[in-house]
């Protein structure tokens, strides 16, 4: 009885922790950087709780502290190869970037570099010294037990991730992985893993479903299946995560858990960037937050958290590269958010909201023939009340389709809580901050304060960063049982 008791209680303690986390990227390339109280603020006003940052700033870290707020910090990679090749190198930054902030800043994890294998390699040999430069310092201070050590992976290391229980990690990195899985098991620590499925799906050139990256539901039809095991696949994100846990497995490492260091979707793209749009954006991250705060877990481990850094909290207007790349934060410099998230219901992370209302509308061109059957599925099926669109009745002029069905996507939309994926309509609908009211012709949401709105928004960014600037992925995804496809 007591032996069972045991084995039971390590179990748990080994794969469910405790519940996922939702947490933000700060990433501070920014022109008007808020200063880090503003940045406190933000997160306050917002009930953030996590947040990860790309170095370890003094100013943001005094900021944070006495906050609650749980803070991973990072080794920029233009000092990962001093810290890997010096303990005292690192017992140095650990004193000054940790010990002096502990307890006050609550530093749970201590991110080492970024993206190294891929975008770094020639510091590839020192990746695993300076992990174990600066646990040791830990050690030395005392706080190893609250405090991890890890360092961020792009998933583009798994090869033929689908399907997933056939994924393993580029060979060609064995000589860092396996010292590195060993460091992690060792010191309880998790897998770092930035995944992306905006990137997957952009690269795979219409291959991979939208609807699959944006965690949308999918016909069956259309569900990707691992054939060795038979487990269905509704989104990319899962994917990559069970073919990251498949990769480990390749390297005998069967139970150290992964958190997604960063995640995100681009509101605004350039035109070679047409799915960088605030609707996707919108769906992707509420839609995450969401499968995270559910505890949904993957096919292979269902329940067991997974805890995920949205990248990120702000629009980083310095980033270089195309339009996208700025355009993936949630808040704009001031604090208005880009976006509203769709997550009424989901209770936690959330603040009140401070954020603007959005409203659903007719796509700007749309067919007028698809706009009328969605209106008229609104007014009938879609339970909308749609008598104030009568004649003499207030919103009744213009009298055009367009008008139409914009006041009843709209009042469709609210009346489902502005849920992720009700502002679709077959594509002819779209999600806009503009409120389309006019006259006395009042739309649901109009004034802001009614209701429905989501308890709030989310987190924010820090400097250089790391996410996957194109190049080989290594994805792949059965489009069905006969389809395979790699990207
Ligand atoms: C710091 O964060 C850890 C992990 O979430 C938590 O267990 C601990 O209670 C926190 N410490 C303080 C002082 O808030
Ligand atoms: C590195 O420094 C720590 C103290 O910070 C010490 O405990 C450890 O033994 C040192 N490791 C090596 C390999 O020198
Ligand atoms: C594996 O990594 C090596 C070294 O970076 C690289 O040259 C090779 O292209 C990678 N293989 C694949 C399939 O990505
Ligand atoms: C994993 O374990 C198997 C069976 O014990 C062994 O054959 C294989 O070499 C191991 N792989 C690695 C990378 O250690
Ligand atoms: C959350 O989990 C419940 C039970 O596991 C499930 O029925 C529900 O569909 C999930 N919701 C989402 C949004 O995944
Ligand atoms: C929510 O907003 C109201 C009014 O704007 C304010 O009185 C209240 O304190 C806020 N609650 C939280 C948790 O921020
Ligand atoms: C959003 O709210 C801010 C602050 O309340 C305001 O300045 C801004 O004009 C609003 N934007 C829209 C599109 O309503
Ligand atoms: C808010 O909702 C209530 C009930 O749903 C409605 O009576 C009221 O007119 C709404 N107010 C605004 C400003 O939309
Ligand atoms: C917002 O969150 C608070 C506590 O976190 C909760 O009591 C309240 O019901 C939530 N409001 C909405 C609209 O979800
Ligand atoms: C970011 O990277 C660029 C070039 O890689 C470098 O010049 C710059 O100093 C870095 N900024 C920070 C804050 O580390």
């Amino acid at each position: 009885m007591a032996l069972l008791f045991l084995c039971l209680l390590s179990l748990s303690v080994a794969v469910v922790a405790e519940d996922a986390f939702i947490g933000v990227n700060i990433g501070t390339d920014l022109s008007n950087m808020p200063s880090p109280s503003q940045v406190v603020a933000l997160l306050k006003s917002q009930q953030i709780r996590h947040v990860r940052l790309y170095d370890a700033d003094r100013a943001v870290l005094l900021a944070l502290a006495n906050t609650g707020i749980r803070v991973t910090v990072s080794v920029p990679n233009n000092e990962l190869l001093g810290v890997g090749q010096s303990n005292a190198t690192a017992a140095n930054w650990v004193a000054r970037n940790v010990v002096a902030h502990v307890p006050a800043t609550n530093i749970t994890a201590i991110s080492v570099g970024s993206e190294v294998l891929t975008s770094l390699p020639n510091a590839a040999p020192v990746l695993v010294s300076a992990l174990q430069f600066i646990h040791s310092a830990l050690v030395a201070a005392n706080l190893d037990t609250q405090i991890k050590v890890s360092t961020p992976h792009s998933s583009s290391i798994i090869i033929d991730s689908f399907p997933p229980s056939q994924a393993f990690f580029n060979h060609s990195w064995n000589s860092v992985m396996v010292p590195m899985l060993k460091f992690l098991h060792s010191t309880n620590s998790y897998l770092m893993l930035n995944v992306y499925p905006y990137y997957d799906y952009i690269q795979s050139n219409g291959v991979i479903p939208l609807d699959y990256a944006l965690f949308r539901p999918l016909p069956p039809n259309k569900e990707a299946v691992d054939s060795n095991t038979l487990l269905h696949y509704t989104n990319v994100f899962d994917a990559v995560l069970d073919a990251a846990h498949h990769a480990m497995a390749d390297l005998n490492f069967t139970n150290i858990p992964i958190v997604v260091m960063e995640s995100g979707w681009p509101s605004k793209g350039d035109s070679s960037e047409r799915d960088a749009t605030v609707d996707n954006a919108n769906t992707y991250v509420s839609n995450l937050i969401r499968h995270m705060l559910n505890n949904t877990g993957t096919p292979k481990y269902p329940g067991v958290p997974v805890s995920t850094f949205i990248y990120e909290l702000y629009n980083e207007d310095l980033r270089p590269g195309s339009v996208s790349e700025r355009n993936w934060g949630l808040f704009e410099p001031s604090g208005v958010p880009v976006y509203t998230l769709h997550l009424t219901g989901s209770g936690l992370v959330l603040a009140n909201d401070t954020t603007n209302q959005t409203y659903c509308v007719a796509k700007e061109g749309a067919d007028r023939k698809l706009l009328q059957a969605a209106l008229d599925w609104a007014c009938g099926q879609g339970k909308v009340d749609c008598s104030p669109l009568l004649q003499g009745q207030p919103c009744y002029n213009p009298n055009t389709v367009e008008a139409h069905s914009t006041y009843a996507f709209d009042s469709y939309y609210h009346q489902m809580g502005m849920a992720s994926g009700t502002c679709y309509f077959n594509g002819v609908a779209a999600v806009t901050t503009t409120d389309p009211s006019h006259g006395s012709c009042l739309f649901p949401g109009s004034g802001g304060k009614n209701g429905t709105f989501a308890n709030g928004t989310l987190l924010a960014p820090s400097s250089n960063f790391s996410h996957r600037e194109g190049g080989e992925l290594g994805t792949c995804v059965y489009l069905n049982s006969n389809t395979l496809v790699c990207v």
